[in-house]
């Protein structure tokens, strides 16, 4: 009994904790997302791209981008979408996202046939005249932004019969692993710093939902997870963080306080999962194409 209470204690803590956080403005996601992304770019693609290209290219075969369109590919990161758009089409691309360190690595590796440009991805479509792209995409981005502006954007940008591709994580995604890290913070909430306010929505119905009321027929919609298994608990914070999965979420906990609970959310994970298996790591992702009439 005198257990079960200490129990409710510790998630009260948590819970107000959390709820402080919330409401105490300025939010910090955006900066701290930007600041994740700047810092792992140079292994991205290494670490993510190679693992969800097949999905991408998926949602760009679905789109069929037409030759000579005029594209713009948002939250483009380190530019393979974009870079694929250009191929594909051989028309004007321009990637538009926040982080320098993402972009640095797409001028690189792109640049030759695309432009790129840092903003954020409503504003920079708000600065764009209504009807003036062929082809809008976002891969695996949605979320950091505001999704029902994104796609009201996209929707107002688009020429007639111009298309949109979205795919992205669903809200669902890791949550199996983030479950650990709930638990490791409760275990010490006052080490919780920053709470990240991102949007991803929960299933392609959703998105396609979106993309109706913006005024877009809906072509295709899906959802699909993608598993795989890494041996103990330090090498899936390690994932996360490399991926980007984990963006902003790296700053979660204090200075002082970062590696041992990070350490703890580790430990947490392996006492989950049997070691023989691994501890897997399931991205759950969600996809529509759309075209204006
Ligand atoms: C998971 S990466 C996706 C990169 C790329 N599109 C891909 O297919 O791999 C998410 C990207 O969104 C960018 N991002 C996050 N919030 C953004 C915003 N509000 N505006 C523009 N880019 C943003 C990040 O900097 C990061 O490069």
């Amino acid at each position: 009994m005198r257990q079960l209470s200490s129990e409710r204690r510790k998630w009260l803590a948590f819970g107000l904790r959390v709820a402080r956080l919330m409401l105490k403005g300025p939010h910090q996601t955006p900066f701290l997302v930007r600041r994740s992304y700047d810092r792992l770019a140079p292994g991205y693609d290494q670490a993510w791209t190679n693992h969800m290209r097949s999905r991408s290219l998926q949602m760009l075969d679905r789109l069929a981008p037409p030759e000579n369109a005029t594209c713009v590919d948002l939250t483009c990161g380190t530019g393979y979408v974009t870079g694929e758009l250009a191929r594909r089409t051989g028309g004007h691309v321009t990637g538009v996202d926040s982080s320098a360190g993402m972009l640095a690595v797409a001028r690189e590796k792109h640049g030759h046939g695309c432009l790129f440009v840092q903003a954020d991805a409503v504003d920079y479509l708000r600065s764009l005249p209504a009807h003036s792209v062929d082809v809008i995409t976002c891969a695996w981005g949605l979320g950091y932004t505001r999704p029902w502006l994104m796609v009201r954007e996209m929707a107002r940008v688009l020429r007639s019969g111009g298309r949109a591709g979205i795919i992205d994580n669903t809200l669902f995604s890791l949550s199996g692993v983030l479950w650990a890290s709930v638990l490791a913070f409760a275990e010490q909430p006052e080490v919780l710093v920053h709470v990240m306010q991102v949007r991803f929505l929960p299933a392609g119905w959703c998105l396609a939902f979106l993309m109706r009321m913006a005024g877009l027929a809906v072509l295709a919609t899906w959802d699909g997870a993608k598993t795989y298994h890494v041996p103990d608990g330090q090498t899936a914070v390690a994932r996360l963080t490399d991926t980007g999965a984990g963006a902003g979420f790296e700053f979660a906990a204090d200075d002082l306080h970062r590696e041992p609970v990070f350490r703890r959310f580790a430990e947490i994970l392996e006492c989950r999962y049997p070691a023989e298996q691994g501890i897997p790591i399931t991205h759950r992702y969600l996809a529509a194409v759309g075209r204006k009439p």
